[in-house]
């Protein structure tokens, strides 16, 4: 009997074939949207001090709670991240990026992790792509953010996204305090309508009652007081600036009242993208303004604005909506008769990957009509073909893969004319 097989962890996944194609898709499009808008790249850790979490997500956050993956394995109390913000911020102080002033812009991708029931959607080791604008308070900067996050969906071919808007305005003490007040006078009087983890995080989070998923409590939600409405004049002038930028920009939006995300540091406009191709976990991307997180982890007053979007659920998207339904396709596969000529194809090929086409070539002594098989099986465009008669003579064919596709036997200095004459390059 062989060894038992041992599985990845439940929550975590592989990911190859259309599922790699769809990853490196998201990347590539992150990268090009992100840059577009003037960002550039960071990479921080995986694991940082616990606190740093628990200072910057809060204490009172399902996260902080209850789905840090944290590890005591000397004498200091580390945590595989569960999101990106903090660890930027980390970073922006640490490194003083603030004493050069003005906006920095970055972004980021990497696994995040929950301590969550994994399902549809979610999962425990995730990835996620997402920016963080820090060093300014103007509202267009939060209209601008939402926007990226727009074209980085249109970029993967994802159509059919909703955005979700909302202010909980700020710290000021006429400000969220008081309508954190308002909303508990008005839930009082039905607060046992409300399901028992609503009851119990009346006191110590009253904001998360309003997105609670549960259906009864959902409808009393939709009754209360809302924020956008009680937070302060700063604020109020803040989400009106920032809607009508969205306007300006042709962006559609739902102002969403019963919004308020599951992170502690956010300040002002919140919001969220949504899907329909996602069930349950239907969030698809989340953002919104931090004015207070720089100072919160040991800065001076930065304002800042930023989102995250999750990998694996712009995946699922993809897929509903088959907007990437293949593998890049090789363009090239390399065919040799026999040893010497094996050797000059794989010179042959080096000359054409530094020229930008994609090869390939068989590497298991496999016979001639192996390797015909192979070049079809791999989709190749292009078979290259280097036969002794070809080889003495300095020649090679060229036999397009297509169907219908023809073939020519030209000299080698024309090679690569001839399959640039078939595929485009670069
Ligand atoms: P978040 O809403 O916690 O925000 O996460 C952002 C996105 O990550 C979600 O909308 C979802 O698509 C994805 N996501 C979250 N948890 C999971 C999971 N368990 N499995 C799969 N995907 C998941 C943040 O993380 C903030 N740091 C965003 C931000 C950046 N705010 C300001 N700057």
């Amino acid at each position: 009997m062989g060894k038992n097989l041992i599985r990845c962890i439940e929550g975590t996944r592989d990911y190859f074939d259309l599922d790699g194609a769809r990853f490196g898709k998201a990347m590539k499009a992150a990268d090009h949207v992100f840059t577009a808008y003037g960002y550039s790249q960071i990479h921080t850790p995986v694991f940082e001090a616990t606190e740093l979490f628990a200072r910057g997500i809060g204490e009172a956050t399902d996260i902080v709670e209850k789905e840090m993956y944290t590890f005591k394995p000397g004498s200091d109390m580390i945590t595989l991240r569960p999101e990106g913000t903090a660890g930027v911020i980390r970073a922006f102080l640490q490194h003083s990026m603030h004493k050069q002033g003005g906006l920095n812009k970055l972004w980021y991708s990497g696994p995040m992790f929950r301590r969550e029931r994994p399902q549809k959607g979610r999962q425990r080791q995730f990835h996620q792509v997402g920016v963080e604008a820090v060093g300014s308070s103007d509202p267009l900067l939060d209209a601008e953010v939402i926007a990226m996050g727009l074209q980085f969906y249109a970029a993967v071919g994802i159509t059919g996204i909703r955005t979700r808007l909302n202010s909980i305005g700020c710290s000021a003490p006429e400000c969220r305090a008081k309508y954190r007040e308002t909303l508990r006078e008005a839930i009082r009087p039905n607060l046992d309508k409300f399901c028992k983890n609503c009851q119990n995080r009346f006191d110590r989070n009253v904001l998360r009652l309003l997105d609670c998923k549960n259906p009864s409590c959902k409808e009393l939600a939709a009754n209360l007081p809302k924020s956008h409405e009680h937070v302060c004049g700063e604020c109020a002038d803040h989400f009106g600036k920032v809607t009508e930028a969205l306007d300006a920009f042709g962006v559609d939006y739902v102002i969403d009242p019963t919004l308020v995300r599951g992170l502690d540091y956010y300040t002002k406009t919140v919001f969220e993208y949504t899907h329909s191709a996602l069930g349950a976990q239907d969030a698809i991307g989340g953002g919104g303004r931090y004015d207070g997180l720089v100072e919160e982890l040991g800065g001076p007053s930065i304002p800042a604005v930023g989102f995250a979007i999750g990998v694996e659920r712009v995946m699922i998207a993809m897929e509903t909506l088959g907007a990437c339904c293949c593998t890049a396709p090789l363009m090239v596969y390399g065919i040799a008769a026999g040893d010497e000529e094996h050797k000059a194809m794989s010179g042959l090929l080096a000359r054409l990957r530094r020229a930008g086409v994609s090869c390939d070539m068989d590497f298991e002594g496999k016979s001639f009509k192996a390797q015909m098989r192979t070049a079809g099986r791999r989709g190749a465009l292009i078979a290259l073909i280097l036969g002794s008669n070809e080889l003495e003579t300095g020649q090679i064919t060229v036999k397009d893969m297509r169907e219908d596709g023809g073939q020519s036997t030209v000299p080698l200095s024309q090679m690569q004319e001839a399959i640039e004459a078939l595929v485009t390059v670069g």
